[in-house]
């Protein structure tokens, strides 16, 4: 995996989260997110097992980002050596596929973006094997180009919600670092504040891995947009005291009757913005919808390893030998959500009927 990094004084304003380097072969390169905010660094991953473990590892994360991620994975894992013939590329890219649909459980972006690469191998299977190729990596680049669209479609739905002049919360990261384009829940700021809305943004530091304060924080900074961190703890002093006037997160996986999975610590914050009168809103894509899905009590919840909670950045902070729970993600009920903001519009007060309205 080849590696190259910006220090602090030549770091570039918009690095892109992640893209295709070269034709074919190619290359994923990926910002390296685990080393964020002190060290802006990408890799480039030429193997499967290295997109894979990108994605497990979170050097590559955020629900958009995993799926464009896993699409050109797919390429990664079979441009070389070259199959055959297209019969073997075709299972090839099954296998590819189904390899990396291993790598992490609950953003449905994942399997959507693999099954949408699969789709075009069968579909496709009668052209040659550099066609066929061809026909994969354009796929890829179209759910890339396709997500960046999307991003720019949430931000204008969204900005429309935000005060004129205000303070908004958000949890974990749902910006740039996690989508190809500028992000879901930071996209609709990032969007207000482009017409004009000054807005001030409280980014929970969202534990345990701290998205919100090393990844939030660093692109709103960049970004030129006020940003507070705050512990997880404090967000219900924050909501009653510092005149918070909305709430937005991304989703991983949203079920057909609007219950969102999000990033652990996402449904305490939904609960204290109902109790204090505040709107919750979820910022995400229709390829975050899961319609197979009728309530969220089906979305499978990721558990990570305990290290992360006890000697989490490398100080431990728990007893040896204490039990760990490391749920990554919660399931925010659909009645705790004042609204979704898709490309297509806004879900107000979501329900079944009102998604499908919406979406299909
Ligand atoms: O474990 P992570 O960092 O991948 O979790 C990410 C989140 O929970 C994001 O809020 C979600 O994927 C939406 S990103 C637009």
């Amino acid at each position: 995996m080849a590696r190259s990094s910006f220090g602090k004084a030549d770091m570039p304003a918009v690095l892109p989260t992640l893209e295709w380097i070269g034709e074919l072969p190619g290359a994923l390169r990926l910002i390296d997110q685990t080393r964020l905010p002190s060290e802006c660094l990408t890799i480039d991953c030429v193997t499967t097992e290295q997109v894979w473990e990108a994605i497990r590892s979170l050097r590559v994360r955020g629900a958009p980002a995993i799926g464009c991620a896993a699409a050109y994975g797919v390429i990664v894992g079979v441009q070389s050596p070259l199959p055959s013939d297209s019969s073997e590329l075709v299972s090839r890219v099954q296998q590819v596929a189904d390899y990396l649909a291993t790598s992490r459980p609950t953003a449905v972006n994942l399997f959507w973006a693999l099954d949408r690469m699969r789709r075009v191998a069968v579909e496709n299977a009668s052209l040659s094997v550099p066609t066929l190729l061809a026909r994969l990596l354009s796929e890829a680049r179209m759910i890339d180009a396709e997500d960046r669209e999307m991003c720019a479609a949430i931000g204008k739905h969204g900005a429309a919600l935000m005060p004129e002049n205000g303070s908004v919360l958000t949890h974990c990261n749902a910006g740039g670092l996690a989508t190809a384009g500028d992000g879901t829940a930071l996209s609709v700021f990032f969007a207000a504040a482009a017409a004009g809305k000054k807005l001030h943004v409280f980014a929970d530091e969202t534990r345990p891995l701290l998205q919100g304060a090393r990844l939030t924080a660093w692109e709103l900074q960049q970004r030129g947009i006020p940003v507070t961190v705050i512990c997880d703890s404090m967000a219900a002093l924050a909501l009653r005291d510092r005149n918070v006037s909305a709430v937005v997160v991304g989703a991983d996986r949203i079920a057909a009757n609007g219950d969102t999975a999000n990033k652990v610590g996402t449904y305490s914050v939904a609960v204290l913005a109902r109790a204090h009168g505040v709107p919750f809103y979820v910022a995400a894509p229709s390829s975050t919808f899961d319609f197979n899905l009728p309530t969220g009590a089906g979305i499978p919840i990721e558990e990570r390893k305990s290290e992360e909670i006890t000697e989490g950045f490398g100080t431990r902070t728990v007893p040896v030998g204490v039990a760990v729970w490391n749920p990554a993600f919660d399931v925010t009920p659909a009645e705790l959500i004042a609204g979704i903001i898709t490309e297509r519009g806004v879900i107000l007060a979501p329900t079944t009927e009102r998604i499908r309205e919406v979406l299909s």
